[in-house]
């Protein structure tokens, strides 16, 4: 796949047909280490820039594991949490996550046997589909509101996450979420999906 790439790279900025040729026939000699060495050496260093801070890069490092790493610190209610939907989400997704001009965000109904694939009707939601109560901690932190994503704390978004899962009938309407219980909630879907262990090769078309 790599020296595909090169190769493709290469149509765009040889000028002749014979150097592709050439950058194919090297690349089938090589074999695999034709990968590394097909690459064009990197430039020297213009001597701009800077090395990014902890902090600048953390800011960054926001992605949340299904089993809950990279949770940070912080805490919320679902009571907290209703009051920062009403605000901030409701506009889009209904007073109730029952959707509006956007996506709801609660549904319960996942048909007999998980009927998505046959059952146009049955809507996806967190509640029937999501296998991971963390990726809507992560969802939410890094894409919503919808026009300011990044601007949820840490505080906000666990109330907000503990709220929906309220509404969709998952954690009780006490229910407080952070770091160690939002990884223990199970999600309706939780055990519908496995991992794609395929290795490539035929059986990924
Ligand atoms: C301006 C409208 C708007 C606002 C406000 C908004 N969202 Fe969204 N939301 C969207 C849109 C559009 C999508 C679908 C985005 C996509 O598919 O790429 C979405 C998707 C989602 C999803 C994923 C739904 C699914 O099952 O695919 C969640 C969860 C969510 N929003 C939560 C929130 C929360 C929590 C807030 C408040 C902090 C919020 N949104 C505010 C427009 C909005």
């Amino acid at each position: 796949m790599r020296s595909l790439i090169a190769a493709i790279s290469c149509i765009a900025i040889c000028a002749s047909a014979s150097a592709l040729a050439q950058a194919r026939a090297s690349a089938s000699a090589q074999g695999a280490t034709a990968d590394k060495s097909a690459r064009p050496a990197n430039p020297a260093p213009l001597g701009i820039g800077r090395a990014a801070t902890a902090e600048e890069i953390n800011k960054l490092d926001i992605d949340v594991m299904p089993d809950g790493r990279g949770l940070p610190p912080g805490r919320g209610s679902v009571a907290e949490g209703a009051k920062v939907y009403a605000e901030k989400c409701a506009s889009c997704h209904g007073k109730s996550g029952e959707g509006a001009t956007f996506e709801r965000l609660v549904a319960t109904d996942a048909g007999k046997n998980f009927d998505f694939a046959t059952n146009a009707k049955l809507p996806r939601a967190v509640g029937n589909y999501w296998p991971y109560a963390t990726t809507l901690y992560d969802y939410t932190y890094r894409a919503m509101p919808f026009m300011q994503p990044g601007t949820l704390t840490p505080n906000e978004t666990y109330s907000l996450v503990a709220y929906i899962l309220a509404l969709n009938k998952i954690v009780a309407d006490d229910a407080v979420m952070d770091a160690a219980t939002l990884p223990k909630v199970k999600m309706p879907a939780r055990d519908r999906f496995v991992i794609d262990n395929r290795r490539g090769g035929k059986v990924v078309k």
